[in-house]
């Protein structure tokens, strides 16, 4: 098998009796946008810091860039860029400064390092915010001043904890750019974000956690195929008894419904029977909009509702 720019065999974190990660396989390919999703406390970030050698592995395999993940393994940190979900800017320094002593880190010289910083707040939109303190910066810059950070050593992986959380739209687009350039120019990403809608964008393939588990994982067309179907039919105000008439008329159907906060949505192929069928039945009310499903109708489907933690 070709060597993967990740690959993980049966992983585990324990922290004390808990187990963050649950024993999970998956494989990064070189070049690839691969996404990890799942909701608070799945195990995204504990599995983020053991592929970025910042904690050690409690069991299974982990190679990262063909080498085995460990604590202070130098070799495999010296080409990796992150951005980890808490920034951790010094907010004493200046927007470059930020920039430039991370260079230091992975061995640039002073003039160059002061080169790439400045290429790189201008690959962000932060250049004419070089010479302020980061403690000027809005949430949104400094996001960005991280990603242009994690960059300064030309990563072979570049990985990103929730990079967008927080960013305004506009901001949001200018990072989805600049992370499809990246992997244009042949950059292994690693992505968690809990936006579906960037994830569908960005992802090659992804895998869904929960608990320390892997749930599912495919590319995003894949599961929404499989997990929910294409099509989605969402019926909003609708009397629970309505519901349950439209749910026993459509049984024998390979249709899939969730009702919640008074919407029906039903999820399944075939979506123009359906709505012929329900409206002979004269169960289907005059407003309802059919959609095609999303990621976000995967994730709900495979981590429930509830909310976590
Ligand atoms: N240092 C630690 N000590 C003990 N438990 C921890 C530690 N770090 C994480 N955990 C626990 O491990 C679980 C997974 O946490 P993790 O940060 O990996 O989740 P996540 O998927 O990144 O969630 P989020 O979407 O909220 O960022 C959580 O229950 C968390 O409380
Ligand atoms: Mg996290």
């Amino acid at each position: 098998m070709t060597e993967s720019a990740v690959a993980a065999e049966g992983l585990e974190k324990r922290y004390k009796t808990f187990e963050a990660v649950n024993g999970i396989n998956f494989r990064i390919a070189f070049g690839d946008c691969f996404g990890l999703l799942g909701p608070n406390g799945a195990g995204k970030s504990t599995t983020i810091r053991m592929i970025c050698c910042l904690t050690d592995v409690t069991a299974g395999t982990l190679k990262v860039l063909g080498r085995d993940a460990h604590p202070g393994n130098r070799e495999i940190k010296r080409q990796l860029g992150v951005v980890s979900q808490e920034d951790n800017l010094d907010p004493s320094l200046t927007v470059r400064e930020n920039a430039e002593i991370h260079g230091r880190f992975y061995g640039l010289g002073f003039r160059q390092a002061r080169q790439r910083a400045d290429e790189l707040l201008a690959f962000m939109q932060l250049e004419s915010r070089a010479n302020e303190q980061v403690r000027a910066l809005s949430g949104g810059m400094r996001r960005r001043l991280v990603i242009a950070r994690a960059l300064m050593g030309s990563p072979r992986l570049l990985v990103l904890d929730e990079p967008t959380t927080g960013l305004d739209p506009q901001a949001r687009i200018l990072v989805w750019t600049k992370i499809r350039e990246l992997r244009s120019l042949g950059v292994t990403i690693l992505l968690t974000t809990h936006y579906m809608d960037e994830a569908e964008r960005l992802a090659d393939h992804l895998v869904v956690m929960d608990r320390g588990t892997v749930l599912e994982r495919g590319t995003p067309p894949e599961l929404i195929h499989r997990v929910v179907g294409d099509d989605c039919l969402e019926i909003p105000a609708l009397e629970r008894d309505t519901k349950d008439r439209i749910s026993r008329s459509l049984k024998e159907r390979p249709v899939w419904m969730d009702y919640q906060a008074g919407s029906l949505l039903i999820y399944g192929k075939d979506m123009d029977q359906v709505i012929e069928q329900l409206h002979d039945l004269r169960l289907l009310p005059r407003t309802y909009y059919r959609r095609r499903a999303s990621l976000e109708d995967v994730f709900l489907k495979l981590t429930g509702r509830e909310l976590r933690e």
